[in-house]
């Protein structure tokens, strides 16, 4: 959706895979605090997105939306302000249905009235859910297409994530409709399910550019499922696929190992590339478990993820240059983002030697010569 927004994947923070509905103002306003002490929100991560459960009912004459008073009672307007005066950008949730997944009311049939409330409390973002939609006569590209308009004609621009993914793969048409789609059922903070996200993801490669993008869902990072190194991958294949970057974890509490993983500006640069192309499987061994991810980057480099999903054995992974689209006479430089050092020149292929099972060697690959 070209509404001016989502030129690159969005970055931030949302509710939902730590907090599910135990939210309230307090969490919301420490959250932002903590994006900027913690240097997260110069590292990119603007967006704080509460989610499901903040909303309790609507007025019985006006049908405006109410936050719940018990967890939002200083009201969403207040909390936008405090989130914008941080310098940061405040999303909310609805859900194209009667009711949220959660059970709080929807917008379907109160798009405009929503819309126009949102545009009051100065909501940058929207995410969208498709949950309690039945029975309607509205198919679910004309429900989505419904609030799209109603966002648009308040004359602000808000970001529209849309949360459908289970029924007419929405990745084949929702570019016109909105600025994320997610392609996936809900993460999980598992190694597997992490692993099934992107998987599915992936199939849909060729329908992400500027301005709408696949979306796998949001991140675990520093929830506690995973390894150190597994959570390096689910970052680094994040970010070579152009997924929004949404931090899921308690920011308020997060570790220096899950800071750094969501901090590295070499690896943020791929998700965030102008090119806004996403990296997908050029190579897969299905007999030893390796895989290499690539995508191109406006620079004319590629991004890489060499990557090991063997469970016991560390081992090589080769990343050969016609898989990149190179001619085997190629001269192409390599250099590790995650170690942020250059790794010298290769010809025909670039081995990441000793990758550690469920890790990665993240890459830039520049082409430098080719006779
Ligand atoms: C389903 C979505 O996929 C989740 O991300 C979350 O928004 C919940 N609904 C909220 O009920």
């Amino acid at each position: 959706l070209d509404n001016g927004l989502g030129k690159t994947p969005q970055m931030g923070w949302n509710s939902w895979n730590h907090f599910g509905c135990r939210i309230n103002e307090t969490v919301i306003r420490e959250t932002a605090d903590a994006l900027i002490s913690t240097g997260l929100a110069k590292a990119g991560y603007t967006y704080v997105n509460v989610d499901d459960c903040w909303a309790s009912a609507r007025d019985s004459t006006t049908k405006f939306i109410q936050p719940d008073p018990s967890t939002f009672p200083s009201g969403m307007a207040a909390l936008a302000d405090y989130v914008h005066s941080r310098g940061l950008l405040f999303g909310l949730y609805s859900d194209a249905g009667y009711e949220t997944c959660a059970g709080r009311p929807g917008s379907f049939g109160y798009e405009d009235i929503d819309a126009h409330v949102y545009a009051q409390w100065k909501v940058d973002y929207l995410k969208y859910d498709n949950c309690n939609s039945r029975p309607t006569n509205c198919t679910i590209k004309e429900r989505y297409e419904r609030m799209r308009d109603a966002l648009n004609r308040t004359g602000r621009p808000i970001f529209y994530s849309a949360c459908e993914w289970g029924e007419m793969l929405p990745a084949l048409w929702f570019r016109s409709v909105a600025n994320s789609w997610r392609t996936t059922g809900d993460i999980v903070d598992t190694w597997l399910l992490m692993l099934l996200n992107i998987d599915i993801n992936n199939l849909f490669w060729s329908f992400a550019a500027p301005h709408g993008f696949n979306d796998p869902d949001m991140l675990e990072i520093g929830n506690g499922g995973m390894t150190y190194n597994e959570y390096r991958t689910h970052m680094s294949l994040w970010s070579i696929a152009k997924a929004p970057l949404l931090i899921g974890c308690d920011v308020r509490n997060i570790s220096k190992e899950s800071l750094e993983l969501l901090t590295n500006p070499e690896v943020i640069a791929v998700n965030q590339d102008p090119l806004g192309l996403q990296g997908k499987k050029v190579r897969i061994d299905p007999y030893n478990g390796t895989e290499v991810w690539a995508g191109p980057l406006v620079d004319g480099s590629m991004a890489v993820v060499a990557f090991n999903r063997n469970n016991d054995m560390s081992q090589a992974v080769v990343v050969s240059f016609s898989d990149l689209g190179w001619k085997t006479t190629s001269q192409v430089k390599v250099r590790d983002l995650w170690a942020r050092q250059d790794l010298g020149q290769f010809q025909c292929n670039y081995t990441a030697l000793n990758i550690e099972p469920h890790g990665v060697q993240m890459l830039k690959m520049t082409l430098i010569a080719s006779e």
